[in-house]
């Protein structure tokens, strides 16, 4: 079975995937991260983000930097938003996320063109969404729990921004796929998310 969890950044599909994953005994992608490292390796790099030959050429990175912390950081984010907007790049990520997918057995992805690109035939489609507002609200209470100084309204700027960008990109914009699940999380908790996510796809997958 093949589950796809696609959503704007801060939605709780990253959270929604894992425990998907955790309950259904799959393995689960986070493909965001992907375009984290190449936005990253861009600034390793000294290139620039908006420019598709130095994203391109930035999409070879190693893979150990997947597991280094910065990339979880608000300015790779950024970044990794920027370089998700050249088609090259998006081809060049595309076999990995693509096999990932089709393994034996089944796989969760999470991101934003899953349901639409990535695995069109997936089982499962959830599109995991919530307000602006509140989504800033959690990414600032994740950063200042981590220690981390951050200022609300910068970050719902900083959202919104991002929003509009995977939005209104020519290639593989950020929308729900026909026929996904719309799940809206702006006023349900962790658990209750994770507990309405198991039951779609269970009702689904029959
Ligand atoms: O899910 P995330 O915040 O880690 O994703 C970072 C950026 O990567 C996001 O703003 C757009 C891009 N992205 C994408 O274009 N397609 C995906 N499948 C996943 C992420």
């Amino acid at each position: 079975m093949i589950i796809a969890v696609d959503g704007p950044t801060a939605s709780g599909k990253g959270t929604i995937a894992k425990a998907l994953a955790a309950h259904f005994g799959l393995p689960h992608l986070d493909t965001g991260l992907l375009y984290r490292a190449v936005g990253r390796q861009v600034a390793l790099n000294g290139g620039n983000p908006d420019n598709p030959v130095d994203a391109l050429a930035a999409c070879g990175f190693a893979d150990d930097l997947l597991a280094d912390e910065i990339l979880r950081s608000e300015a790779v984010g950024g970044f990794a938003s920027r370089v998700s907007v050249h088609p090259a790049v998006r081809r060049a990520l595309f076999d990995r996320q693509r096999a990932f997918a089709l393994q034996p057995g089944g796989a969760v992805l999470d991101g934003r063109d899953i349901g639409t690109v990535i695995a069109p035939e997936a089982q499962v489609k959830l599109f995991v969404t919530a307000s602006v507002a509140e989504r800033a609200r959690r990414r600032w209470l994740e950063m200042t729990g981590r220690g981390i100084a951050a200022d609300l309204a910068a970050i719902e700027r900083d959202i919104a921004l991002r929003d509009e960008r995977d939005m209104n990109r020519a290639d593989a914009p950020l929308m729900a796929a026909p026929g996904a699940l719309v799940l809206d999380t702006t006023t349900l908790g962790r658990d209750a998310a994770v507990a309405a996510a198991i039951a779609a796809v269970a009702v689904h997958r029959s």
